[in-house]
């Protein structure tokens, strides 16, 4: 989602639409605007683009020079007029715009619902309109201290309250929010280029920051009311740089974006250790005892987290798991019926070949579990259970964030059904789940130190070929690397199940082909050794991938690149890193246009 705040002496609403367009690629399923007018909030917001509501306002609507504007990305609810921000107060007296997710807004909401209050819409940002109502006794900043303290999760958040006309207040945890800093006029947003017309500097505000923005000043505090000094920032980028969070393109900055995805798509759903909450997997012990057979289907990148997700489903819940591509499931007649389950993956939630498989599944019975990262997406609709990753938007083609929140996801839901059917135990289970825990800061860790991988893409990205080589889940992420690479390089690669070398590819390696191992399975280490052999014995250069402690393959391969130590059983969210940052260098180098590569979509609704 994205925000924006105006304070000053013109009229707030061309420059809150002006700025919402410049954040429509943080979503842009519906969008709003409240402004103060004459001591009242008045508020328009309609599904749609910010262009459906810029018709939508009248020559005579929202006048004022104080207004807060949100485009949406739907979380919680799916996008209608009445799930779109900004979301008012039940009196009136409070607006609030939210980017983000509240984990505890249901107790939250059933509090608010015997004190009264009654609800229009399905999402937690009117919790905290309500709640602020609730706790206000005269003081909006105090009101707002109260609420930050009550409510658990990320949130950016611009409020409006009727009694303080010259005032905006916003706050941020785990979502971005910056201050504009003009003169006899300031602004709030979630980025840069939504305010970049008008000023340069700005406060990037930290977590748990309270603004207090009036027109000629802005004063930060923490939430217990102490003020803060922050030091000015003056922005340096252009606005197309801008758009990008200074990243030269989507892709890099959605690869930047990943620890904090991965954290968002399993926050709150693992309580006490090793609980898993999935909200909408209702699927109960019985039900499951009645599955005998697991269909994951899916298209491209969503098809090799699936690849994932059968090592992992059949490992940890012991039931016989089948991948497909969705484009071979409907047409094949596979062998379903009401005691199988069927998972699709979908970063859209629009691919056509997935929907059709979804159908098909449906038409025979099954139970169909969709993974989709877009909020009333078809494939949302249609199925019977949905996990959301949270990544957000992916607006480069070559999907990085989504991959791995759909990992994420994965996981979630093999451990759930391991749990539910007893084939773990809550020990390893608990393991698992500190495991994912751990991933955001290493893989941030990583992203630090990538100059190493920058470093080896300049010196072969005039290779012709590349061969991927894993076993196991390995494999699963040598697929995944090898497809970032062909995508957006337009180098030619392959992914092969290291076993399967001597059964014919071993007749491609020349001196010097490239070859990037991954092995971080322990148990096929030896294997995985024996088949870097074959390669290099036959004059190819490899690259290896191996986890930080294991120095078995120094002097035996070209060169090792060391991954920070994760458990094996995760390993893939931390493994395809590299390889999406590889393949990123290599296009750059090679003058590629990476966020649209050629020939291709980012959705394909299509057949
Ligand atoms: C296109 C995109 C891929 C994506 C695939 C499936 O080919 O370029 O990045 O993996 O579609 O898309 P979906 O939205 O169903 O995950």
């Amino acid at each position: 989602c994205g925000i924006v705040g105006y304070i000053g002496d013109e009229q707030a609403t061309p420059i809150l639409l002006e700025g919402l367009k410049k954040l429509e690629y943080r979503g842009y399923d519906s969008a709003g605007i409240a402004v103060l007018r004459d001591g009242n909030i008045e508020i328009k917001k309609s599904k749609g683009r910010i262009s459906v509501l810029e018709e939508a306002i009248k020559k005579d609507d929202l006048i004022g020079s104080v207004g807060i504007g949100h485009t949406r990305w739907a979380t919680h609810g799916e996008p209608s007029d009445n799930n779109s921000h900004p979301h008012l107060s039940q009196s009136g007296i409070i607006a609030v715009v939210h980017n983000g997710i509240i984990e505890n807004y249901q107790p939250l909401k059933k509090l608010l619902v015997q004190e009264g209050y009654k609800f229009k819409s399905e999402t937690d940002t009117e919790v905290i309109a309500n709640l602020m109502e609730y706790y206000y006794k005269g003081d909006i900043v105090e009101t707002v201290e109260k609420v930050l303290d009550r409510i658990e999760g990320s949130y950016a958040l611009g409020v409006l309250s009727k009694d303080c006309p010259d005032m905006i207040i916003a706050a941020k945890k785990d979502a971005p929010l910056i201050v504009g800093l003009g003169k006899g006029e300031n602004f709030i947003a979630s980025d840069v280029p939504a305010i970049l017309k008008h000023t340069r500097d700005v406060y990037f505000l930290d977590d748990k920051e309270i603004a207090i923005i009036k027109k000629d000043s802005v004063k930060i505090i923490d939430i217990f009311g102490r003020e803060i000094k922050k030091s000015v920032y003056k922005v340096k980028w252009d606005v197309e740089a801008a758009e990008k969070g200074g990243y030269e393109h989507f892709m890099l900055k959605e690869i930047h974006e990943q620890p904090k995805a991965i954290k968002d798509t399993f926050r709150g759903r693992i309580v006490d250790g090793c609980d898993i909450v999935l909200d909408d997997l209702k699927i109960t012990k019985e039900q499951l005892a009645n599955i005998d057979k697991i269909f994951i289907v899916a298209c491209g990148t969503a098809y090799h987290a699936g690849i994932v997700g059968k090592y992992t489903i059949e490992k940890f819940a012991r039931i016989p798991v089948e991948v497909d591509i969705a484009s071979e499931f409907r047409y094949r007649n596979p062998i379903i019926n009401e005691r199988t389950l069927t998972i699709v993956i979908s970063q859209s939630g629009e691919t056509a070949d997935t929907i059709a498989a979804l159908k098909e599944a449906k038409s025979h019975a099954s139970r169909v579990i969709a993974i989709t990262n877009v909020v009333g997406s078809t494939v949302s609709r249609e199925a019977d259970d949905v996990i959301y990753t949270w990544a957000g938007p992916e607006i480069a083609v070559a999907s990085t964030k989504a991959y791995t929140t759909q990992l994420v996801a994965i996981y979630l839901i093999a451990l759930d059904l391991a749990l539910k059917k007893g084939t773990i135990t809550r020990e390893y289970a608990a393991e698992i789940c500190e495991g994912l825990k751990a991933l955001p800061e290493k893989i941030q860790n990583f992203l630090d130190n990538k100059d190493e991988i920058q470093k080896f893409a300049s010196e072969h990205y005039n290779t012709r070929d590349v061969f991927y080589l894993g076993r196991g889940l390995d494999y699963a992420v040598a697929m995944e690397g090898s497809l970032k690479l062909k995508e957006i390089s337009y180098i030619h690669s392959e992914a092969y199940a290291a076993g399967e070398l001597k059964h014919g590819t071993l007749a491609l390696i020349e001196d010097g082909t490239l070859t990037i191992a991954i092995a971080t399975q322990e148990n096929l280490f030896e294997k995985m050794l024996s088949n870097i052999r074959e390669v290099t014995t036959r004059g190819g250069y490899v690259l290896a991938f191996v986890m930080e402690g294991n120095t078995q393959l120094e002097g035996v391969v070209g060169k090792v690149i060391y991954l920070p130590e994760t458990l094996e059983e995760i390993a893939p969210i931390m493994a395809v890193v590299p390889l999406q940052l590889l393949a990123y260098y290599m296009a750059v180098d090679k003058g590629c246009d990476v966020d649209k590569p050629r020939n291709l979509a980012k959705s394909v609704t299509v057949e």
